[in-house]
């Protein structure tokens, strides 16, 4: 299981208790985070999901010969073949897990929910892109989700942030460095934070010396790299 899936299985929201909760691994590929969840006390039911065949057969393989508490865990993990969270009518989830995939392809996945899981408010959604968290964040923001905190982890070098979101129909709208980087990472200054920063200063700095080369417009690229270095500096 990767280091943001570990620490994903046990972020929660104020007042939670993580313990006994329903949810859902949407691209559950080993079933790792699926068992992690049930056999750490922190959910008594998962639904695994996987769009592919092989990562089906591994995770029916994987839960069908592990247990806990005496019982076969095929009795609290149950493994599908399903395309993201498509034809789940009317199931609840405390909890629904995106991890390892493009900020992208998430997006497509909560859009393609049906309505009872998209609009829940009792659901939470904790997301993590491999790649365009920007695009997720705004996602997130023109749809009505709140992003109510974010954590950092590093695996194999990198630094992913660890979205905890929740659907309040509330449109919002943030800074282009907020899509970037996460407000909340900004604001918790996490001590990861610097390799985060420091990722995208130098994306967005190779973009922005192309772009000039090319004698192409950077004024984007420009202003982000100016507002990281205030954010590095301390002046926002
Ligand atoms: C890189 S793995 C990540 C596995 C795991 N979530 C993790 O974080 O370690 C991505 C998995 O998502 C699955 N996947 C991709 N698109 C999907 C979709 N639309 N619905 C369900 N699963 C999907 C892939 O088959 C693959 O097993």
């Amino acid at each position: 299981m990767t280091v943001a899936a570990e620490f994903a299985a046990t972020v929660l929201f104020e007042g939670e208790n993580g313990k006994n909760m329903h949810a859902c691994d949407v691209g559950c590929d080993h079933a790792k985070l699926s068992i992690y969840l049930v056999q750490s006390g922190i959910c008594k039911r998962v639904l695994a999901c996987d769009i592919n065949d092989g990562p089906v057969e591994k995770a029916k393989k994987a839960v069908g010969t592990r247990k806990y508490m005496d019982k076969s865990l095929s009795e609290y993990i149950e493994v599908i073949k399903n395309d993201g969270l498509k034809n789940l009518d009317n199931m609840h989830f405390d909890r629904v897990f995106i991890l390892g995939m493009g900020g992208e392809l998430i997006s497509d996945i909560i859009s393609g929910a049906p309505e009872s899981i998209k609009r829940s408010k009792n659901t939470g959604f904790v997301l993590q892109a491999m790649t365009s968290e920007y695009e997720l964040r705004k996602y997130l923001s023109k749809n009505g989700y709140e992003i109510v905190n974010e954590k950092l982890v590093e695996d194999k070098s990198r630094v992913y942030s660890v979205m905890l979101c929740r659907y309040d129909g509330k449109i919002r709208k943030f800074k282009e460095y907020e899509y970037h980087l996460g407000k909340a990472n900004v604001q918790n200054r996490e001590p990861l934070f610097e390799a985060y920063l420091a990722r995208k200063t130098r994306i967005f700095g190779k973009l922005f010396s192309q772009l000039v080369k090319a004698n192409k417009d950077a004024e984007y690229e420009k202003n982000l790299l100016s507002d990281f270095g205030k954010i590095k500096n301390g002046k926002i």
